[in-house]
């Protein structure tokens, strides 16, 4: 049986990367998808096919978002699933950071959020409930220098997702978060590029050994949204590849390495 059988599930950033594989593992689910971006939803929309849609939206735009909303009920004729996904990454030295960069960050990743939650969020309601997934990163969960602005935003996702599922809960509205580690998506590579990751230090920190696919979130995302996480709300995973889990000490990387210390 499908996991999304007919449900109308809102995929915000749905354009290219987290977005565009969650978009695709809903539709392979039987969701009928609305994919919303500034760029790209269109391009999403194409390659998914059947009745999936798309809209253009800036999701800081409180005027655009309630018309989506409203354009997504008329058109699909209700809402059953939300995930927040859109996000920017600006990072940089916290004592040079423009200010413009660190309110767009909040404007995208915790207002969008709220916007977003609170538009769809009231028709989930009418249907009788819902699930809202967010997209935080395990920036929100941990400290990464050079990231104050995004950090800030992500651990603002998580705080709503909690806050949000002790509010909606009587209204039959699930919210969860995902806590992404690196994942191989534009957003990654551009900032491998400017020299913002370390390639080999960060997989040296990572369990696993290697950065997530998007199709792996998108995997924890559908989780979150179907009925096999039904009693889950305010939760958070980490697909990270145990990044968040280990404690940083140089080592080999060898579990089988002559013990140390004896
Ligand atoms: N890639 C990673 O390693 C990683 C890790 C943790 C969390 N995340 C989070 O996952 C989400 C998706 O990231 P990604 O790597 O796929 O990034 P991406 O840059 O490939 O995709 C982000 C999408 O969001 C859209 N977007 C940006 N601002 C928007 C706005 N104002 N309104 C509407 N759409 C907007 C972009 O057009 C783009 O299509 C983000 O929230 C990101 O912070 C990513």
């Amino acid at each position: 049986m499908s996991e999304l059988d007919g449900r109308v599930c809102v995929v915000t950033g749905g354009g290219r990367g987290i977005g565009a594989a969650v978009a695709a593992r809903f539709a392979a689910e039987g969701g009928r998808v609305a994919v919303l971006d500034l760029d790209g939803a269109e391009d999403t929309r194409a390659r998914l096919g059947g009745d999936a849609r798309a809209y253009r939206l800036d999701v800081t735009d409180e005027a655009g978002v309630v018309d989506v909303a409203r354009r997504v009920v008329d058109d699909l004729g209700g809402v059953d699933v939300l995930v927040n996904n859109a996000g920017i990454g600006r990072l940089g030295p916290s004592m040079s950071f423009p200010v413009s960069d660190f309110r767009a960050s909040l404007d995208v990743m915790v207002t969008g959020v709220f916007l977003c939650s609170r538009e769809f969020g009231r028709a989930m309601r009418e249907g009788g409930g819902g699930a809202i997934v967010n997209v935080s990163s395990i920036n929100g969960l941990v400290a990464f220098p050079m990231r104050l602005a995004y950090s800030a935003a992500k651990a603002g996702v998580i705080s709503m997702t909690k806050v949000l599922a002790t509010e909606w809960a009587s209204y039959g509205i699930r919210v969860n978060a995902v806590a992404p580690g690196n994942t191989e998506t534009e957003m990654v590579r551009e900032a491998i590029d400017q020299g913002l990751i370390d390639v080999d230090t960060y997989l040296r920190h990572t369990p696993l050994g290697r950065f997530a696919q998007p199709e792996e979130q998108a995997e924890a995302v559908l989780y979150l949204a179907c009925d096999r996480s039904r009693y889950l709300t305010g939760q958070v995973i980490a697909p990270d590849g145990g990044w968040t889990a280990f404690g940083w000490v140089p080592w080999s990387g060898d579990p089988d390495a002559p013990s140390v210390g004896r």
